[in-house]
């Protein structure tokens, strides 16, 4: 069997966030209205975990769209900076690059502007490189419901065609933007090795309200492990054997959750690489998680596995 190029290919969301803080309600009462900073940062589930991944020393891809443009530009270069792959991008002179523009008030309070026709809405199966898939050990698809034409007939050729090429999937979701049902993405869940939704996503998903009967119905999709983020709790693993908690880290204090969902499946994703096992997998996503909600953003905690490493050694003295 021929050595695989890649580690991890990240395929999904690839977007520029610009932060804007602090902001107050009454915004057009003023004429011209004064942040602290305006700046671009990258952002996009795909985007975030690829960057953890790289950072913790595996080699990764992202697959994303992204347009002819200085946003397009400026995610190439930082996808440059973190080393990662970047022959899976698609360029498109048709696309704007997506931008979020986030407004948060002092108190913490957040809203969203978004591009609604920005790349994110655009990306689409034209998109995805079937050749540069197979070059990696794992697909991690980041996010479900992200990219919606990336819809669940979408994922359920991609991830066959990556279970035909002995790849492992995970897969993180985030809200539905559409209405889109479990039944939606029924047939591409029966592919996924391990799924991370959090719990009120997994909850919103089946009706469900108790964690073994949310995890229970998710299982029975054909999930080979279901691995929900419970906050922080940790994490709450489903899969044949039964049912375990692994438990957060103590003593975070939590500034930013954005993005710690992220961590959380690059950290576990790094585990897998690392040929741990799943409870192991679970602790060392939690302590990637627990560095990441330290920092704001979603990128700026996490800088290398030694972090990691370090975490981990006080989390397993904190639990002897
Ligand atoms: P999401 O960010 O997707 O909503 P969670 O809020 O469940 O998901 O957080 C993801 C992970 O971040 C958790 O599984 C946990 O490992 C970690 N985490 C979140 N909040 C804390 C906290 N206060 N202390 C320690 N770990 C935390
Ligand atoms: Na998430």
């Amino acid at each position: 069997k021929v050595e695989k190029k890649l580690d991890v290919l990240c395929l999904g969301a690839a977007v520029v966030d610009i932060p804007l803080r602090p902001v107050s309600r009454d915004i057009f009462d003023i004429e011209s209205y004064p942040v602290e900073q305006i700046a671009m940062a990258v952002g996009g589930d795909a985007m975030n975990e690829s960057t953890i991944i790289s950072r913790l020393g595996f080699k990764t891809g992202l697959m994303a769209a992204v347009g002819d443009d200085a946003a397009g530009a400026f995610i190439l270069r930082s996808c440059k900076k973190d080393n990662i792959d970047t022959e899976g991008i698609t360029v498109d002179p048709n696309l704007n690059t997506s931008i979020n523009i986030g407004l948060v008030t002092a108190d913490g309070e957040r809203t969203f502007i978004t591009n609604r026709n920005g790349s994110l809405w655009k990306e689409n199966i034209e998109h995805v490189n079937f050749d540069k898939i197979k070059e990696a050990k794992i697909l991690s698809l980041a996010s479900i419901f992200n990219c919606p034409l990336l819809d669940g007939k979408t994922l359920e050729k991609i991830f066959k065609f990556a279970k035909e090429e002995g790849m492992t999937i995970t897969a993180d979701m985030i809200m539905p933007r559409l209405g889109e049902t479990l039944d939606d993405i029924a047939g591409a869940l029966q592919y996924v090795d391990y799924f991370f939704p959090n719990f009120d996503e997994a909850c919103l998903m089946t009706g469900e309200k108790e964690e073994d009967k949310v995890a229970d119905k998710l299982y029975s999709y054909g999930i080979k492990n279901v691995v929900m983020k419970i906050g922080k709790r940790g994490c709450y693993i489903r899969n044949k054997d039964g049912v375990m908690i692994v438990p957060a880290c103590k003593g975070i204090t939590a500034i930013d959750t954005i993005g710690a969902g992220d961590n959380f499946a690059s950290g576990f994703i790094a585990a897998l690489l690392q040929g741990k096992n799943l409870k192991e997998c679970g602790e060392y996503a939690n302590c990637t998680a627990a560095i990441a909600v330290q920092h704001p953003g979603a990128t700026s905690g996490v800088q290398n596995r030694e972090m990691v490493e370090e975490m981990l050694a006080k989390y397993k003295k904190d639990y002897e």
